[in-house]
C-alpha cells in the first residue's frame, strides 16, 4: 500500500516547472513506497500560473501563497522564489504544519538560515534542502569510491559548479543579479550548496577559508531600455582546510556564473596517492578513476542509469538533470517517511546553515584580505 503524500509549490518559475515535471512522471520509480502528487501552486505573476493549468491533479492555483497555506489538502510544500523571501515564507510553511523542502540557499544570509533551522526544529517539521547533481550515478559513485577510504594519503579535493549564460553582457539583468534579492553571497548563494553538499556529508568541514570573489559585469539592461547595477559577486573560488583523518587537506570549492564554454557543470575531484576519483556532468556517464600500479592510469568507466532509487529507465540509457532531480525528490520522501534506508539523502538544515557560514567566513576573507578560521 503506497503512502500519498500531497504536495504545494510556492514560486512557480524555473525551479517549480522543474518539481512539475518530476512529480508528473513518479511512475517512472520502480518499487517506491510513497506516492507524491502535485496539488496546488501559488505564484504571483498569471503567466506561471497558466503554465500549471496543463497539470492534471492541481486543484489549487492562487496568488496568494497564505491561501496554499491554509489548505488541510498538503502536507508538503516546495518554495523557490528570490533567495530574500525564503526566511519569511520558509517559517510561514512551518508555521502553517507543512514539511518543507526549501531552495537554497536556505535564506539569504546565515542568520536568516539559522533562524529557518531552529524553525524547523521548534514545529518538529521535516525539513531539507535542495541539491540534486549527487544524485546522478557518477557522484553517487564518486561518493562511495571517498568513503571506502582506500585512496591512500589525500592530496586534494575540488568541488564546483560552472556555467556561463551571464558572460553575455546584454543579457537584462534578473534577481538573482542584486544583492537585495540574491544577497551579498551572490554566486555562493546560487551555486554553494551544490558544491558543499558531498564533501559536508563526508564531513569534510573547512576548518579556514581564503576566498577569491570577482565582480565582473557591475551594470546590466534592465529589459526595459534601461541600465540596472549588478552588484553582487559572479564567481568564487574557495581556498579552505580541511582535516580529513588527522591530517589537513587542501579543498577547493569553485562557483563561478562566469566560465567560458561551461553550460551547466557540476563536478567533483577527488586526489590521493593511490587511487582517486572524478566526475562532471559534463560527461553525464562517464566516472575516471585513477590507479597507482606499476604503471599509473586513469581509467574511464561509462556507467549506466542506476540512481539511488530504481526507477523502469534501461540500465545503458543516460541520465540527465531532470533525473537527479527525481531522484533528489524521492530521496527526499523516502527520508521523510522513515524508508531512506541508508541511501544518500538530501541537504538537512544543519548542513545549510554550516554552508552560509563558510559563505560569510569567503565574504570576510575577501575585505580583509586573510584566510579566516571557522572553528
Ligand atoms: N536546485 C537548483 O538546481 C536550482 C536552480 C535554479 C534556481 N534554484 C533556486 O530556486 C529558487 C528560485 O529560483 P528560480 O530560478 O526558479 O527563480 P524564478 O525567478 O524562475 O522563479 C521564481 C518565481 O517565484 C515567484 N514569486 C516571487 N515572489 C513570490 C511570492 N511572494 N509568492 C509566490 N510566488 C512568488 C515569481 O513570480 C517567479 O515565478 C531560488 O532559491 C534559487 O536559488 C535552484
Amino acid at each position: 500500500m503506497h503512502t500519498k503524500v500531497r504536495i504545494g509549490i510556492i514560486g512557480g518559475g524555473l525551479m517549480g516547472r522543474e518539481v512539475a515535471s518530476a512529480l508528473s512522471r513518479w511512475f517512472v520509480l520502480d518499487n517506491y513506497p510513497v506516492h507524491a502528487e502535485l496539488v496546488a501552486v501559488c505564484d504571483l505573476a498569471e503567466k506561471q500560473r497558466k503554465w500549471f493549468r496543463q497539470v492534471p491533479t492541481v486543484k489549487l492555483l492562487t496568488a496568494d501563497y497564505h491561501e496554499l497555506l491554509a489548505s488541510p489538502d498538503i502536507d508538503v510544500v516546495y518554495v523557490a522564489v528570490p533567495h530574500n523571501l525564503h526566511e519569511s515564507i520558509y517559517l510561514d510553511v512551518l508555521k502553517a504544519g507543512k514539511d518543507l523542502l526549501a531552495e537554497k540557499p536556505f535564506g539569504i544570509d546565515l542568520k536568516a538560515a539559522r533562524t529557518i533551522a531552529e524553525a524547523a526544529k521548534s514545529y518538529g517539521r521535516f525539513v531539507r534542502c535542495s541539491s540534486e547533481f549527487p544524485f546522478l550515478p557518477g557522484a553517487q559513485r564518486a561518493y562511495q569510491i571517498a568513503c571506502e577510504n582506500k585512496l591512500g594519503n589525500l592530496l586534494e579535493v575540488r568541488s564546483g559548479f560552472h556555467h556561463s549564460s551571464d558572460l553575455d553582457p546584454s543579457k537584462p539583468a534578473n534577481w538573482k543579479r542584486r544583492t537585495k534579492t540574491c544577497g551579498e553571497i551572490g554566486v555562493m548563494g546560487d551555486l554553494g550548496m551544490h558544491a558543499v553538499h558531498i564533501p559536508f556529508r563526508l564531513g569534510w568541514k573547512p576548518k579556514r577559508v581564503y576566498a577569491q570573489l570577482q565582480k565582473i559585469y557591475h551594470q546590466r539592461p534592465d529589459g526595459n531600455g534601461g541600465t540596472v547595477s549588478c552588484d553582487t559577486w559572479d564567481n568564487a573560488m574557495l581556498h579552505t582546510d580541511v582535516e580529513i583523518d588527522g591530517v589537513e587537506i587542501p579543498v577547493r570549492f569553485e562557483m563561478k556564473r562566469l566560465a567560458p564554454g561551461e553550460t551547466n557543470t557540476w563536478f567533483l575531484e577527488i586526489l590521493g596517492t593511490d587511487g582517486g576519483v572524478k566526475f562532471s556532468t559534463k560527461e553525464p556517464k562517464t566516472l575516471w578513476t585513477f590507479h597507482r600500479g606499476k604503471e599509473q592510469s586513469w581509467q574511464r568507466t561509462d556507467l549506466g542509469f542506476h540512481g539511488p532509487f530504481p526507477t523502469i529507465t534501461g540500465g545503458i540509457f543516460e541520465p540527465g538533470f531532470p533525473d537527479c532531480f527525481l531522484q533528489m525528490w524521492a530521496a527526499f520522501l523516502a527520508e521523510r517517511a522513515g524508508k531512506l534506508e541508508g541511501r544518500f539523502g538530501c541537504v538537512t538544515p544543519e548542513e545549510a546553515v554550516e554552508s552560509h557560514q563558510l559563505f560569510a567566513a569567503a565574504l570576510q576573507s575577501v575585505t580583509k584580505k586573510l584566510a579566516i578560521s571557522l572553528d
